[in-house]
């Protein structure tokens, strides 16, 4: 995945990734194409990663993060529970599991804490725990030029099957429901949790859990977008402005 690509995106999606401290509410389609993509995660014998999600069906990627040297971190909804699969670029491996009938469109906070050899996942108020050795290398997962993808993977234009760490991941059924408040400790002298910046997406949803079908206020072409703060327009394939992309060049004289 090139650094144009990343940089070039960026500039796209800025509208709706400059919230302060928080991610903005994703509504993901779970078609072909739906992802967001958001900026790496370090993981280290002390780091977390966090985030809310609500889904009406049982089954969905909610994130993979590539690492180098074969390591990855897989988090699916799968028959209805949180799974967790992980691999060191050492080699060890933790797969753990928790939480049932989670598709029941309600908000659920899933949490993935690595706190020396104790890895846990915790869904709402069950978890489990297992054993994960770092070993000796303080930066065990080092990202492979890779983004935090949540909801799904980027399409094989941006994306080479044969460079990810589990290119099964690709054939993930696509996450469909709505994530938010993704949060990181990232792995760093002082721990900090920091919200990650949104960098690219496909596939937000718009229907269902939407407050652009009753607050859609875009005119012109603008595309309504959802976000923690209300539905947002974004004119940037218009030629007009404003809040609700209504303002054209004209209007603008005076
Ligand atoms: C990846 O493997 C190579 C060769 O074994 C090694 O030199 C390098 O340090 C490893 N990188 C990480 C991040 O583990
Ligand atoms: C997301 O974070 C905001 C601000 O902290 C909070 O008000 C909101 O309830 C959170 N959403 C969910 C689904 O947890
Ligand atoms: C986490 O750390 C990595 C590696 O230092 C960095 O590339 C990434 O931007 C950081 N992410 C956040 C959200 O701070
Ligand atoms: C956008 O639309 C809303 C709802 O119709 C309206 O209240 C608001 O004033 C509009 N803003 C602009 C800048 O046109």
């Amino acid at each position: 995945m090139g650094t144009c690509w990343v940089l070039c995106t960026l500039l796209l999606v800025c509208g709706i990734s400059c919230i302060n401290g928080e991610t903005p509410l994703l509504s993901l389609q779970g078609t072909a194409n739906s992802y967001a993509a958001f900026s790496s995660l370090s993981v280290c014998p002390n780091s977390q990663l966090t985030l809310n999600f609500k889904s009406h069906l049982p089954n969905g990627l909610l994130a993979y993060m590539d690492y180098e040297n074969n390591s990855f971190i897989q988090l699916k909804l799968e028959g209805g529970a949180v799974k967790l699969r992980v691999r060191l670029s050492n080699g060890n491996t933790l797969k753990l599991s928790t939480g049932e009938n989670l598709h029941d469109w309600r908000w659920h906070k899933v949490s993935i804490s690595w706190s020396q050899k104790v890895t846990q996942l915790k869904v709402d108020n069950s978890f489990q725990t297992g054993s994960l050795d770092f070993g000796s290398t303080p930066d065990a997962m080092v990202p492979s030029n890779s983004l935090l993808y949540v909801g799904g993977l980027p399409n094989l234009k941006v994306l080479i099957l044969e460079e990810l760490s589990l290119p099964t991941v690709y054939y993930e059924p696509r996450f469909s429901g709505a994530i938010v408040n993704i949060s990181y400790i990232n792995c760093s002298s002082t721990p900090t949790i920091t919200a990650p910046e949104l960098l690219s997406y496909d596939g937000l949803r718009t229907s269902e859990d939407n407050q652009c079908t009753d607050e859609n206020t875009c005119e012109n072409g603008g595309r309504c977008l959802n976000t923690n703060n209300g539905p947002y327009c974004d004119c940037k394939y218009t030629s007009y402005g404003g809040a609700n992309c209504s303002v054209g060049e004209c209007d603008q004289i005076f």
